[in-house]
């Protein structure tokens, strides 16, 4: 039985998610992870991203699943803040598989914020994504910009958590920072992402495939700039008990299709071998974060170049794949 833990974790065991953990666990911080291993990639992966936490004494793991309340109701635990971080996550899939995104992305979320609600659990970091901005015409985004207008089913389920979480904040005074993520990269990756399928296709000589003319963009974040962020979300939660903000978490450098395939067959020492192919339904156009409010309220910024967090990236994934 769990007697205490300060702070919650769910999807401790993906690829931010056990970052994050191992990042808080570092800081002192006791974690209660909740994992679910869903399917969406293979469960032997998510076990070994959670094999460090796994192995320090402040870390309990509950295998769990947020569509599911019994566990919860059932929870005998001393939670002082949540970091939400489980989702299906995913573009394209979500098009396929929208009832599974709105399960566990608007109902999982819903029972988690019912839970805190009546444990008098106050404090919340909600992991939501550049995509709810759509294909903004404006650059960079803003949190000022409309999100209105959602192209795919996984934008839409990540808006409506950051519209659930303000309900909570107004009727019982929770304080509630959401994090807007851009395309995050690094060890652990996803293996569906695609710098991660990239390098994967790369190493094996096969022909990657480029959707579109290789000119939409991506702000790509690298996975400790997003962890240092989410820390100093959980700061500023604890600080101001009032809050409800909204936060863009990402690089403030875009950079091209093209040149992320050009900078990966580099730093392989390979030569391209590119698949055209058309765009994909639900893709956006391009993502571009403007951190400034990151930058004055979390004291946010990014100091991964993409060079260098792309050459850790296949670092990581060679000495994996020996
Ligand atoms: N990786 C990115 O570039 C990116 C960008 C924007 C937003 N995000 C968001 O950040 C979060 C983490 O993304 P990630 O890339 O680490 O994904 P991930 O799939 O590696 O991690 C999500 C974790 O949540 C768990 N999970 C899924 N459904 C669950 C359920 N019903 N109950 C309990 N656990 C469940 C999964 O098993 C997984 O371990 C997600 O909320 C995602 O939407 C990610």
């Amino acid at each position: 039985m769990i007697s205490s833990a300060q702070i919650l974790v769910t999807g401790c065991a993906g690829f931010i998610g056990s970052h994050l953990t191992e990042q808080l666990l570092n800081s002192g911080y006791q974690v209660l992870g909740v994992d679910n291993f869903d399917p969406f990639y293979d469960r032997s992966v998510k076990e070994r991203n959670l094999a460090t936490a796994l192995a320090h004494p402040d870390f309990t793991f509950v295998e769990a699943d947020i569509r599911d309340t019994t566990w919860l109701d059932a929870l005998n635990a001393d939670v002082d803040a949540v970091i939400h971080i489980a989702a299906k996550a995913g573009v394209r899939p979500s098009i396929e598989q929208p009832a599974e995104y709105v399960s566990t992305n608007v109902t999982g979320t819903h029972n988690l914020l019912n839970w805190m609600q009546r444990k008098g659990i106050s404090k919340l970091v909600f992991a939501s994504s550049s995509s709810v901005y759509g294909n903004n015409e404006k650059i960079p985004f803003s949190e000022h910009d409309a999100v209105e207008q959602p192209i795919s089913p996984y934008a839409f389920t990540k808006r409506a958590g950051e519209l659930l979480t303000y309900t909570y904040h107004h009727l019982y005074d929770m304080s509630v920072v959401n994090l807007r993520f851009f395309t995050v990269y690094g060890e652990r990756q996803r293996p569906d992402l695609a710098i991660h399928k990239f390098v994967r296709m790369i190493d094996r000589d096969e022909p990657i495939p480029m959707f579109g003319q290789g000119d939409t963009s991506r702000d790509y974040t690298y996975v400790s700039d997003t962890v240092n962020g989410i820390m100093a979300a959980l700061r500023y939660v604890n600080e101001h008990p009032d809050a409800y903000e909204i936060i863009n978490l990402g690089n403030h450098s875009p950079v091209t299709l093209q040149t992320l395939v050009e900078t990966l067959y580099r730093l392989m020492e390979k030569t391209p071998n590119v698949q055209h192919l058309p765009k994909q339904p639900g893709d956006v156009e391009r993502t571009y974060a403007d951190v400034s409010r990151a930058a004055r309220l979390l004291g946010y910024t990014p100091n991964v170049s993409l060079d260098e967090g792309l050459g850790r990236f296949v670092d990581w994934y060679k000495a994996l794949s020996k």
